[in-house]
């Protein structure tokens, strides 16, 4: 399972990927507005970093200049993944950009239907976002868990499920549990997931003993 960072602040991600553990990274309009930096410097740097995908999302609603916004977007680097949003024209758009050999990540997928358009629409990734799901009392796992289904059942979408809107560590292991391609974390939620108690309990308690030892190992 590849692991995304979800965010476009350039420090956390260099950061994260001393560790050797980032994939890819996702980016959103949301997420490049809390930078204050300009678009496209972001993606460019990011690209640098990152030899993965690395998310852009277009600002356009309709699929002309959708298509225009991504073949611009792509132009920044090889490795940049065209964003779009779930909708009839993000759809069109998703199609020429495809055929035309550009990673497309279909965004906003809250439903099994809408997963079944983006494949049929030639998307890269599909992004169903599980935490925004939960927030409002659905079960997001449970719509990862169907569209795992549906992909399994029919060889021939070839399109990645990417589980985004990720808020905690049993979202990554549920997903793994189920066997997605990819997970999208915050860096919040990745540092998370290095954590528990005993292990620091644990690691102090050795370290107090071996200081005991009065020994060094260098
Ligand atoms: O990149 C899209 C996504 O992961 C959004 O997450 O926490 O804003 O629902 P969130």
């Amino acid at each position: 399972m590849k692991f995304f960072v979800d965010t476009a602040d350039v420090g956390k991600i260099k950061d994260l990927a001393e560790t050797g553990m980032v994939d890819g990274v996702t980016t959103n309009p949301s997420l490049v507005a809390k930078t204050g930096r300009d678009f496209s410097e972001v993606i460019a740097e990011i690209c640098s970093i990152v030899s993965g995908p690395v998310s852009a999302e277009v600002a356009a609603t309709d699929a002309p200049t959708m298509i225009a916004e991504g073949r611009k977007l792509h132009n920044i680097a090889e490795n940049v993944t065209v964003k779009v949003p779930l909708t009839v024209d993000g759809l069109k758009a998703c199609r020429t950009l495809s055929d035309e050999g550009t990673m497309v990540n279909v965004t906003l997928c809250f439903s099994s239907a809408q997963a079944i358009l983006a494949a049929k629409a030639g998307a890269t990734f599909v992004s169903p976002f599980v935490g925004r799901l939960d927030d409002i009392g659905s079960n997001g796992m449970e719509l990862i868990r169907d569209i795992c289904e549906i992909y399994a059942n029919h060889t021939a979408f070839k399109t990645e499920i990417l589980v985004a809107s990720v808020r905690h560590p049993m979202h990554v292991v549920e997903s793994a549990r189920l066997g997605v391609d990819v997970v999208t974390i915050p860096p919040s939620a990745i540092r998370q997931l290095y954590n528990h108690p005993l292990t620091d309990k644990g690691l102090d308690a050795f370290l107090k003993d071996w200081a005991g030892t009065g020994q060094s190992i260098l």
